[in-house]
């Protein structure tokens, strides 16, 4: 039988017990610091690590993913000490960390020469982010470097939080796979560019805009954060021009007042399902009730975005698993880290946005 040339042997490690599984990471940290890939827990999705300092490691992420060259990663540290990667820390990025670190915030500073150009993308500044998740952080000090992360998923499709996802998406791709439970944050890290002033949000995330500006009053927002991205409007962060986080079927967002909401959406499925399609709705709890056709995927309680975040990727792959032609959710409030949400599903509809 034919194999694929790019088959790799892939082993599979899952976490119970941090103190009693150790061997697991210590092996998953020898193949990073070997030049090998590994997919491993953090607190906001799973990620695909490397070397960040090894150019040939690194390759083999943007290799497995099939990801566009022109798009950075993300460099993991696990001490907030990052004088070794970066030019200078700003003041305001000494708070942010001082703050935000360990947790889904990454911050882009200017990069020292260590940081070799397939990391950065052939850009002078790089993201760096201390995760708040154990297994990361003990992958990291057990390989002694850092470790340059995108999210494990193929490229294109949602990031996945669990290791099942993980498996489904990089089995027989990558060396080595480290499961532990589910992200709690579920989006991935919020992105402040540092490099100028005042710092810009380029991607929303976990941590809110709001908590930003406790610590930093004077900060901007990527206007292409909620626009749909045109010749005039390009995102700062490469990888934010790209269609993302996109289930196969065509997902479409109603936007308006609750009750004309859940009327349209019953009005698109009864119209789907009169021409023999396939319609699944993500609702939240408080409404799902209200569906009386169509599959319902819950994405937790609207009272808590945290949930519906933390919810939202699995939700979508569910609709592949599900196999639907056509995918209707309701709009959330773009505050707090309804922004996060409200970014990845315009990005998932490719803007596909119904008023009502
Ligand atoms: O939560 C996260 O950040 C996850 C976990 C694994 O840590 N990682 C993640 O990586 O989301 P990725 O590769 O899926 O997204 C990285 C984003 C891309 O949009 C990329 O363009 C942007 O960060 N980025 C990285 N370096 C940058 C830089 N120097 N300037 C602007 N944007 C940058
Ligand atoms: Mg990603």
């Amino acid at each position: 039988m034919w194999k694929k040339e790019s088959y790799l042997e892939t082993k599979i490690g899952i976490i119970n017990d941090v103190n009693k599984d150790i061997e697991y990471i210590k092996e998953a940290a020898d193949i990073i610091y070997n030049g090998g890939i590994v997919a491993f827990p953090t607190e906001t999705v799973y990620g695909l690590g490397a070397n960040a300092l090894n150019e040939d490691a690194v390759y083999k992420i943007f290799k497995a993913k099939g990801r566009p060259q022109d798009n950075p990663l993300i460099v993991h540290v696990a001490s907030k000490n990052i004088d070794k990667l970066v030019k200078e820390v700003p003041e305001v990025a000494k708070d942010l960390i001082e703050r935000f670190w360990p947790g889904p915030l990454t911050i882009i500073l200017n990069k020292k020469e260590i940081i070799p150009n397939r990391t950065s993308a052939n850009l002078e500044s790089i993201g760096i982010r201390m995760p708040n998740n154990e297994i990361a952080l003990k992958l990291i000090e057990l390989s002694g470097c850092p470790i340059a992360a995108p999210s494990a998923n193929i490229s294109g499709r949602p990031s996945p939080t669990d290791v099942e996802r993980c498996i489904e998406d990089l089995d027989g791709k990558v060396d080595c796979i480290i499961g532990w439970k589910k992200s709690d944050v579920g989006v991935e890290s919020t992105i402040v560019d540092c490099t100028v002033v005042p710092p810009v949000v380029l991607r929303p995330g976990g941590i809110t805009l709001e908590m930003l500006r406790e610590v930093c009053k004077d900060i901007n927002i990527d206007k292409a954060i909620q626009g749909k991205p045109d010749a005039n409007l390009k995102p700062k962060a490469p990888g934010m021009k790209y269609r993302h986080y996109a289930p196969k079927a065509k997902l479409q967002i109603i936007k308006g007042n609750k009750e004309k909401t859940i009327e349209k959406i019953n009005e698109i499925v009864q119209n789907y399902i009169d021409n023999q399609k396939k319609v699944a709705i993500l609702a939240t709890e408080e409404i799902s009730s209200r569906f009386p056709l169509g599959e319902i995927i819950s994405l937790g309680s609207e009272k808590n975005l945290y949930e519906v975040a933390r919810n939202l990727f699995e939700a979508l792959r569910k609709c592949d698993d599900l196999n639907v032609d056509f995918i209707l959710c309701e709009a959330f409030e773009e505050k707090g880290v309804g922004l996060a949400i409200m970014n990845r599903l315009n990005k998932a509809a490719g803007f596909n946005i119904l008023e009502v």
